[in-house]
């Protein structure tokens, strides 16, 4: 076995399953985060009939609430030792301008996104450098580019790259790896959770050309980790999105993105 511990948050669905179901042969303990009790249990009962070996902890938490974070961090601390994978997926969006925004939504993203990242990162930093490990945090090619409509998230991921690129120079000659995966769109639930009643953001153009199957977002990050990469991108496509995104100058970036399709119906007020 690689870990004696995997952590995958954002288990019960989409990306996280993908990759529990991915990393399942290489743990002692696997341990599936997210809020939905009922879908890591069943995605636990699952792989106990594929990994007779391996223990599969299902511990329900919201990561947007300080007190169950902590709680989950204190269940994590008291796990036996040994080489430990973190992986940082739980993530939602939040489509629509930030003037109707939902301030509950807000604060939500805003801590599972950024806080429980630097919080669990923080508090399983001095497991992973006494007994060695890996760190994998899920941003997007969102953290390249600012968007309108979708504002905060893309900040949002925009933080989860930056921090894991100053992390792993910080922790690079201690043997922890820390890996930053920018995806491009990918068919999950993370689209019907981002979408607003009532909001018709429309579709950046060719859109529907860059999503990239969830299995093989899971293989090139796991390809990434055991390379020591810093960044991935997978699919070809959103690489290139990502190069072209990064050498465009800002003047020009603001027009293009001022030129972005608009279907939005004009709202008005968000929750004060
Ligand atoms: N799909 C895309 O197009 C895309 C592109 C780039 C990056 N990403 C990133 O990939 C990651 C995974 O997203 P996905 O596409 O797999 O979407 P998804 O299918 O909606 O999965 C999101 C996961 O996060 C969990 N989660 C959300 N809020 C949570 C909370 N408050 N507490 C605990 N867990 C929470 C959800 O579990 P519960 O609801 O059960 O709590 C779910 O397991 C996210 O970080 C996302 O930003 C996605």
């Amino acid at each position: 076995m690689e870990y004696e511990l995997i952590i995958v948050t954002g288990a019960s669905s989409g990306l996280g399953e993908g990759f529990a179901e991915a990393l399942a042969g290489r743990g002692r303990c696997l341990v599936l985060v997210a809020r939905r009790r009922e879908r890591l249990e069943a995605l636990a009962q699952r792989m106990r009939v594929l990994h007779p070996g391996v223990e599969f902890l299902c511990i329900p938490c919201d990561l947007g609430q300080a007190e169950q974070r902590d709680a989950l961090l204190e269940r994590l601390r008291s796990l036996p030792p040994g080489r430990t994978l973190l992986l940082n997926n739980a993530g939602l969006g939040d489509y629509g301008e930030l003037v109707t925004a939902q301030r509950k939504k807000i604060r939500q993203l805003m801590e599972v996104n950024m806080l429980a990242v630097a919080e669990l990162t923080h508090g399983l930093l001095p497991r992973l450098l006494r007994d060695g490990g890996d760190i994998i945090n899920i941003s997007s090619l969102a953290a390249d580019v600012f968007l309108p409509d979708f504002a905060l998230y893309a900040a949002s991921k925009s933080f989860v790259a930056s921090f894991s690129e100053a992390l792993r120079l910080e922790v690079a000659s201690r043997g922890v790896r820390v890996l930053a995966v920018c995806p491009g769109p990918v068919h999950t639930e993370f689209g019907s959770v981002a979408q607003r009643v009532g909001f018709d953001r429309g579709d950046m153009p060719l859109k529907s050309c860059f999503y990239t199957p969830a299995d093989e977002v899971v293989r090139s990050s796991l390809r990434a980790l055991e390379t020591g990469r810093a960044r991935v991108y997978p699919s070809a496509k959103v690489w290139m999105s990502g190069c072209l995104l990064r050498l465009l100058p800002l003047w020009l970036l603001r027009r293009v993105l001022a030129c972005r399709p608009r279907r939005v119906q004009a709202q008005t007020g968000g929750t004060p």
